[in-house]
């Protein structure tokens, strides 16, 4: 690991109740209360995701539908400076809210977010204010893909053996906590109030980009051609977008925070990989954590 102290995760709760594993520090803590308070703005556009559950293909779909499928100025601006990252002010003091604070208020606010939805700044939790766009990936996958890219972030904390790692993603002691909780509570919200809430499945994307780009740009109410919608599509697929220096997160291997000689960021984008690394035993054992733990969900993943 080298210069960098690899931090701690530990169980803590927050102003509002809500408990959750966070890497150590005070800071961070405060961070995230902070996010409760964030004033939002009737047009922000905000991505939500379990880490790893396709946040980055979806920013970069959902940035180019409010953007007339603006390419050149997408590759232009890193993805990094077009959205904020709300609760980013826990990694790096000046970004997260305090940035997004300052953003002109004529201009549409792009966020990302990993947070469950109980630490959402409450007045998103409370109203259907802006429009939030929630990205699910089946668990399988989210969790081998997890499980490398903590591998190769040089200041997360250390996954351990993929066996490890499989058995506290089961009870979500891993950055941003259970799975099941977070992917459980965005469906739900969404079900049963949210005129502003949209659930993309990581896996209707690979079946069908196209279709699910229109069933986007209608919920952000914006008409695109379907010329503009093949350019979102392509510029979008993963073979583009993991040469694409401002959607890879190269400049983060630049600065020594990814290691992509251990893992890339834009790693396979498959959907069915979790074959390549489970074995028999331990996908019974996955099979059986997740029968029961979403034995009441009308929610239903592909696994391949
Ligand atoms: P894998 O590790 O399985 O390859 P996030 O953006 O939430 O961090 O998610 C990263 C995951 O999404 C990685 O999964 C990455 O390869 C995948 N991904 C990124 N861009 C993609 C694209 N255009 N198409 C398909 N998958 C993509």
């Amino acid at each position: 690991m080298g210069e960098f102290a690899v931090p701690v995760l530990r169980e803590e709760t927050m102003s509002n109740g809500f408990t959750i594993p966070i890497l150590g520090g005070e800071r961070r803590r405060q961070v995230l209360n902070e996010v409760l308070k964030f004033k939002m703005r009737p047009d922000d556009v905000i991505v939500a995701t379990y880490p790893k559950a396709g946040t980055t293909w979806l920013q970069e779909i959902v940035w180019l539908i409010c953007n007339n499928a603006d390419t050149a100025l997408a590759r232009k601006v890193k993805l990094t400076d077009r959205y904020d990252w709300v609760e980013g002010g826990e990694y790096r003091p000046t970004e997260g809210f305090k940035k997004l604070d300052s953003r002109p208020m004529e201009r549409t606010r792009f966020i990302k977010t990993h947070l469950p939805f109980q630490l959402l700044p409450t007045e998103l939790q409370n109203e259907a204010i802006g429009k939030l766009i929630y990205v699910a990936r089946n668990p399988k996958d989210n969790c081998v893909s997890f499980y490398h890219f903590l591998r190769m972030h040089k200041t997360a904390h250390e996954p351990g053996t993929l066996n490890e790692f499989t058995e506290r993603f089961y009870r979500g002691n891993v950055p941003r906590g259970s799975w099941f909780d977070h992917v459980e509570k965005y469906w739900q919200i969404s079900q049963e109030r949210r005129s502003n809430m949209h659930i993309v499945l990581y896996e209707n994307m690979q079946r069908n980009c196209k279709e699910e780009i229109r069933i986007l740009a209608k919920f952000l109410e914006k008409d695109l051609s379907e010329t503009q919608i093949d350019i979102i599509a392509n510029h979008c697929a993963f073979d583009n977008m993991k040469d694409n220096d401002s959607v890879n997160f190269s400049h983060f291997v630049a600065a020594g925070v990814f290691d992509d000689s251990v893992s890339k960021f834009m790693r396979k984008g498959q959907v069915g990989d979790w074959k390549n690394h489970f074995t028999v035993s331990q996908n019974q054992e996955f099979d059986d954590v997740l029968r029961k733990k979403t034995k009441d969900w009308t929610l239903k993943f592909d696994f391949e």
